[in-house]
């Protein structure tokens, strides 16, 4: 029997509401269209109730007629670029989904990208586990009469090794027994009716397996910032040090597509390439100012897009 250690399985669960999760999801830019959606349909697959006060309410005593709703799997994939706030937005969206219910949620955070490549069946073991903890956990949630006590996300992120297609020739025979344990704990999640969800993020779209995407309730797509999102990111992350308006445009644009390649800036290189950068030139004996700032953003270049998909 392999021996993967179990309890080191969920590091870091996190319950919500949480102030510092909330703190973090609003300083996400351009995403508060998914913000939105991912909070209600997370609130719908873990808490069908919601619907039926929100049918009494506006159309009557028409809960049946909701069913196409209710009974989609409790799965929503966030797939896109490298960078682009898929693991920000899938980590901090359960406060929002605890604050609308009212309830508590309990967030399972799972990163593949450095397991399951080792030994044989790992990868396989490590989701039925993943499952098997997630459902455990959301029994002792599920209320008989109605509204649950809490919830369940289970967040499987870097999934793009298990979600790769069946198809794909390369496949190795394990890792195909990865996908079918995670289909078959999506289907025993969505038949026990079972307050929990799962987030799956992948930067691979493109190979995501057909099976798991038929399954998915919603496919949210990231993509890199456009003009005005970097706009709002540079002037969130460069605030502290008043370089103005017309220097933080100047940096905006510098950071879009240009003649030499056709992407900008992922909002991480912005965040996490940029912006130090230009804090580092001055420190610890300098201020930051325009001139370095500028300088700086000419010099750094973005990272190149996940399979050259972009679309800007
Ligand atoms: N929409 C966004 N608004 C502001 N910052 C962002 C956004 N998306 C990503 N970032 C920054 O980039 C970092 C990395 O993003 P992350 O969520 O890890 O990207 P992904 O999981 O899509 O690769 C975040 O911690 C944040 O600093
Ligand atoms: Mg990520």
């Amino acid at each position: 029997m392999l021996n993967v250690e179990e309890k080191n399985l969920f590091e870091d669960s996190v319950q919500f509401p949480d102030f510092d999760a909330k703190f973090r999801l609003d300083q996400l830019i351009g995403l508060d269209d998914y913000k939105s959606r991912l909070t209600k349909m997370l609130s719908v697959l873990i808490y069908p109730g919601s619907m039926e006060s929100w049918v009494n309410k506006f159309h009557g005593d028409h809960f049946d007629a909701l069913s196409n709703i209710l009974n989609r799997p409790p799965l929503i994939v966030l797939a896109g670029d490298v960078g682009s706030g898929k693991t920000a937005l899938a980590e901090n969206i359960s406060d929002s989904v605890a604050r609308l219910n009212n309830i508590d949620v309990i967030l399972l955070p799972l990163s593949l990208s450095s397991r399951g490549q080792g030994r044989v069946g790992e990868m396989t073991q490590l989701v039925s586990n993943a499952f098997r903890e997630t459902k455990e956990l959301a029994k002792k949630y599920k209320s008989e009469s109605g509204k649950s006590n809490g919830a369940v996300v289970l967040l499987i992120d870097e999934a793009d090794a298990l979600a790769q297609s069946r198809e794909s020739s390369q496949m190795h025979h394990e890792d195909r027994a990865g996908v079918n344990a995670f289909i078959r704990g999506i289907d025993s999640l969505a038949s026990e009716g079972l307050p929990a969800a799962v987030i799956m993020c992948t930067n691979r779209l493109d190979a995501l397996d057909p099976a798991v995407k038929r399954r998915a309730a919603e496919i949210l797509l990231f993509k890199r910032p456009d003009l005005s999102q970097r706009k709002s990111v540079l002037e969130q992350s460069l605030a502290p040090f008043d370089l103005g308006h017309e220097t933080v445009n100047k940096i905006a644009e510098m950071t879009g597509a240009s003649a030499t390649r056709n992407y900008g800036f992922s909002f991480s290189d912005i965040t996490q390439r940029l912006v130090p950068a230009i804090v580092l030139d001055a420190y610890p004996n300098k201020a930051v100012t325009k001139e370095r700032a500028l300088h700086i953003a000419s010099l750094i270049q973005p990272t190149p897009p996940f399979l050259g998909a972009v679309d800007e």
